[in-house]
């Protein structure tokens, strides 16, 4: 698409009753609340506008925006006048047009006239209107002004050029309104007013700013500047595509000037984000033309010899002999695949066929095995669907969010834009958390309850919860009646009433303070429309799934499922785990997650496919690597995944890949795990493929070619290459046609095509013949399960017990600029915010010591140890300590254990018995890493 600004309408729309004005002689019907501005901009009439933009309300202080009305004195705003039934405007006259040339003249008179060597020029709001408005010259000589400021160069991504700024405000009211962090200010009055990143900051970079990228996208000058375009130039096209983050799904528009991306926009249009970024989806993209990426295949006889590269005929034909000759070695079952979560729908899709139709057994299975897998068993248990049951606008009708084991303004920033949005507005909160999280207190937000609980003790909190709900009559007996199983309904109630069961009983071992939990339970039960969101807090534990089904029992209980504003709302982490899910990349689930042993399901596939299934389950990933220590594990195949830095206990994953004959890597880097492999085939980026993501609210997108992939293939065809060179004749041309299969093989997926989603931008499944365009909301009518199925969900201590040894418990997370292990946000300018991983310790803790911010400490556990700095802060209760896990350097999961959930074998990364003590300095192998970190600082600096 050749390049366009999006539309502005210039203020949002109004949501009352339909009324009808007349503007300029004609007709027009708009709801009651939306202004003059947008009426006419849906007629098709432009006003001029400075501080007006469709994203955030109307302010009214740039005077350029005035219209006559009939019957009306002066010459009001349009922007902050509302449409009214019968008003007769007019936006076009002598007058008007004078008083705009006017105003636009201040404005210009105290602006450099550089728009011929301006980075923006051609794109610029303030330069569009002075046309617009027809300046052409200005009277005014050489007085005071503004010009000249020193420019604020401290943010690595945008510039902001103070001199060019008209003080329009745009850029305060996104931070506030859209981003929520109120990290700007403007200071003084009049003439000496200008913009100031926060009041005590010196800069973008030292300010509460999280480089979200709202204000720059809002600024109509070049005061707030990406910096790709003052290098690059102004974009000439653009593709409407998705970011490969997080599980938000925010759709962008890749603006490209030629075959060279110079920036991320977020589109308006996309239902995930409706305009909104974080700094990782806008901003983190350099990774995909690092100078570390690997774009030629490379193979070796043997871990401890060097690489050599290969063509990718030779990589291909050696990884199919070598799965042959190890299948007829060691049986069919000797090897396996691993789906990724970052890769679509398509790509996911046809590793799983190739495991299932290849290598004729079923073991394969997906990094959800670590995240979200209790998500799946526990939802599909209690609801009959292995997925959230909201979209993201439920939360505009929410009156009390519950958030446990997550942690969204790092982790899933955008939604948690929406979310503060919807707090600031008045919605209660509830946060379950070990740690203080941002969203316990941020500017304009403070939780109502912040339940610090003992990592590892979710269960019990909500059965306490659900203990004062049901003994306090709280319940919504009538929806229960209606809804669910009454027999089971009343055997759960039995058990959470019981005295064990009751807030103060378990205080001990949750440690939080009874009055505290019976007021939350109270507000989540009576306090309106009440939502859970929830993380991997919840499901990285022993006890993952039950307390997936036990946020279940809650929201049943009460009532709180099946319209929008309520629900149960896993904030999946990575792009594509929900479709990764989906699509059949577990090893007992085929797409759809019907189970392997399902005849008529097998069945369909196997007419398909034309092969014959194997309907036994075929191996987890950590039972693969059991199996490769065991000698009966001989080969496997792993697609944008790097199990050797993100799965648990990372002794036992390097000696089970280790173990290995053939271990195939397939991704965009030479990972960790690449360390123990015999062939490297290279990955490309969400920028060169065609596909689609599913995010968390179970909504498909596209995602779309923007350039091409720099190692010649996308990652469908690599895997399609790979199926071929092992003969099984596979022809698909394009990505399309493996969705036409999808949907063909998968009744949630039935009405998906790629024409349908770009006619409606995105769906979310189940789009059937009876739901043609999606399902926002699930469970509306009934359950899909039928009737709703309570859980006793008994509350089990994990095994990891602390002690004299190890007496603090560690629990992991993410930060807001780094992903997950960050082979992407480490390779870009992101590093600025996080360069290693640290360890928060409390105050009390620290002092018994004798530690202080910044000292290194060595963190060691039953399984293994490293070594970090440590950061002081009581965010952490006492007797906790919390790391993130995105350095190699630091590698937190050589700490945490073999532990996993009991139902899917999740691993237990949030519970993790420590001892925490002061060292002098990194360890041997980690300053291997600080000298390859070092490295690839050097080159970037010199490039
Ligand atoms: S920086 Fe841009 S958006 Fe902010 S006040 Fe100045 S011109 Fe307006
Ligand atoms: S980048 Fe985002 S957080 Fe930073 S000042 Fe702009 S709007 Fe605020
Ligand atoms: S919130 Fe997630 S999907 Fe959206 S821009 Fe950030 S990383 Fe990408
Ligand atoms: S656009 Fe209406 S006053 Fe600025």
């Amino acid at each position: 698409m050749t390049y366009q600004p999006q539309p502005d309408f210039g203020t949002p729309q109004g949501s009352g009753a339909p009324v009808t004005l007349t503007i300029d002689g004609r007709e027009v019907t708009v709801p009651a609340g939306t202004s003059v501005m947008r009426a006419a901009a849906e007629l098709g009439t432009s006003i001029p506008k400075l501080c007006a933009t469709d994203n955030m309300k109307a302010f009214g202080s740039c005077r350029l925006c005035l219209v006559e009305v009939e019957g009306r004195r002066g010459t009001p705003a349009s922007c902050t006048t509302p449409a009214e039934a019968g008003m007769v405007v007019r936006t076009q006259t002598p007058q008007l047009a004078k008083l705009r040339k006017g105003v636009m003249e201040l404005y210009i008179s105290d602006h450099p006239l550089d728009c011929l060597t301006c980075a923006a020029n051609g794109d610029c709001e303030l330069q569009d209107q002075a046309g617009a408005v027809g300046l052409r010259e200005v009277r005014y000589g050489a007085g005071e002004n503004h010009l000249g400021q020193a420019k604020d160069l401290s943010n690595p991504y945008f510039d902001f050029d103070p001199s060019k700024c008209i003080v329009c405000s745009r850029c305060v009211r996104a931070c506030d309104e859209v981003q929520g962090t109120f990290a700007l200010t403007i200071d003084g009055m009049g003439f000496g007013s200008k913009v100031s990143a926060g009041t005590s900051a010196d800069d973008f970079l030292s300010s509460e700013c999280v480089s979200c990228g709202a204000c720059v996208q809002a600024c109509p000058t070049a005061t707030l500047q990406e910096r790709a375009v003052v290098e690059v130039g102004t974009p000439d096209r653009s593709v409407v595509t998705t970011c490969a983050y997080c599980g938000v799904g925010c759709t962008f528009r890749a603006e490209m000037r030629g075959e060279q991306l110079v920036r991320m926009v977020p589109w308006k249009d996309g239902k995930a984000n409706r305009g909104h970024s974080c700094v990782k989806g806008r901003f983190a993209w350099g990774y995909a033309n690092h100078q570390e990426r690997i774009l030629s295949p490379m193979i070796r006889e043997s871990i401890d010899q060097p690489w050599r590269e290969v063509s990718w005929d030779e990589a291909l034909g050696h990884a199919a002999s070598e799965i042959r000759r190890i299948q007829a070695k060691y049986g069919k079952d000797s090897v396996g695949g691993i789906t990724s979560s970052r890769c679509t729908n398509e790509e996911t899709f046809l590793v799983q066929k190739l495991v299932r139709a290849g290598f004729g057994n079923n073991n394969v299975d997906t990094c959800a095995r670590v995240c979200h897998s209790p998500t799946g068993y526990g939802l599909k248990t209690t609801f009959g669907t292995s997925a959230g049951t909201q979209d993201f606008d439920s939360v505009e009708q929410c009156d009390v969010m519950l958030v446990i084991g997550a942690n969204p303004t790092d982790g899933h920033p955008v939604f948690a834009s929406r979310m503060k949005r919807r707090l600031r507005q008045g919605a209660k909160l509830i946060v379950i958390d070990p740690r203080r999280i941002d969203l316990v207190r941020t500017p304009h937000i403070e939780a109502d309850h912040h339940l610090p609980l003992r990592p590892g003790t979710n269960v019990a909190v909500l059965t306490a919860m659900a203990h004062v709900i049901v003994t306090e009559g709280l319940a919504d007996e009538a929806f229960v009646r209606a809804r669910c199983d009454w027999d089971e309904y009343r055997h759960w109630a039995d058990f959470v009433s019981l005295d064990r069961n009751s807030p103060e009983a378990l205080a001990p071992v949750t440690m939080v303070d009874p009055q505290e939990l019976r007021a939350a339970a109270r507000l989540y039960a009576t306090g309106g429309n009440a939502a859970i969101y929830y993380g991997l807090g919840v499901t990285e534990h022993s006890q993952g799934s039950s307390t997936v089904m036990a946020i279940a029992n809650l929201a049943m209980a009460t009532g709180n499922i099946g319209r929008p504003g309520v629900g149960v709302n896993p904030l999946r982490g990575q792009n594509n785990v929900q479709g990764a899910c989906d699509m059949g990349s577990f090893p007992h689930e085929l797409s759809g997650y019907r189970h392997i042993s399902d005849d008529a399901a097998r069945a369909m596939f196997e007419a398909d496919w034309g092969v014959v299934l194997d309907p036994e389950p075929g191996l987890r990933i950590p039972n693969m690597l059991d199996a490769a220590c065991d000698g009966t594990f001989k080969a496997l195949y792993v697609q944008g995944e790097d199990i050797l830095q993100s799965d648990p206990n990372t002794r036992h994953v390097s000696a089970g890949l280790a173990a290995m004959e053939c271990v195939i890597v397939h991704d965009l880097f030479l990972n960790e795990t690449a360390n123990y492999a015999h062939i490297f085939l290279p990955g490309s980026t969400f920028l060169e493929k065609n596909g689609t993501f599913t995010n968390a609210e179970r909504r498909i997108q596209p995602v779309r070619k923007v350039m091409t992939p720099m190692n010649g293939m996308e990652d469908w065809e690599v895997t399609q290459a790979l199926a071929n060179a092992m003969g099984l004749g596979w022809d698909y041309t394009h990505s399309a046609e493996i969705m036409d299969e999808i949907a063909r093989l998968t009744p949630t997926f039935a009405g998906v095509s790629f024409d349908r989603l770009d006619e409606l931008g995105s769906m979310q499944w189940p789009v059937t013949a009876a739901t043609p365009e999606g399902t926002p909301t699930m469970h509306i009518d009934g359950f899909v399960r039928g009737k709703g199925k309570f859980v006793v969900t008994d509350y089990i201590p994990t095994d990891e017990k602390t002690g004299p040894r190890f007496p603090l418990l560690l629990t992991t997370g993410r930060i807001l600029s780094q992903y997950n292990v960050g082979a992407q946000t480490r390779r870009t300018a992101n590093v600025v915010w996080h360069e290693e991983d640290l360890l928060e310790i409390h105050p009390a803790d620290a002092e018994d010591r004798g530690l202080k911010t910044g000292d290194w400490v060595r963190l060691a556990s039953r399984s293994g140890e490293t070594t970090l700095r440590a950061t002081v802060t009581d965010r952490v209760a006492p007797g906790v300590v919390y790391t993130t896990f995105h350095h190699p350097a630091t590698q937190a999961n050589v700490v945490t254990t073999d532990y996993s959930d009991w139902a899917t074998n999740c691993p237990e990364y949030k519970v993790t018995a420590v001892q925490v003590a002061a060292s002098n300095g990194p360890s041997d192998w980690q300053e291997r890493y600080d000298a390859l970190t070092e490295r690839s600082r050097r080159i970037e600096a010199a490039e």
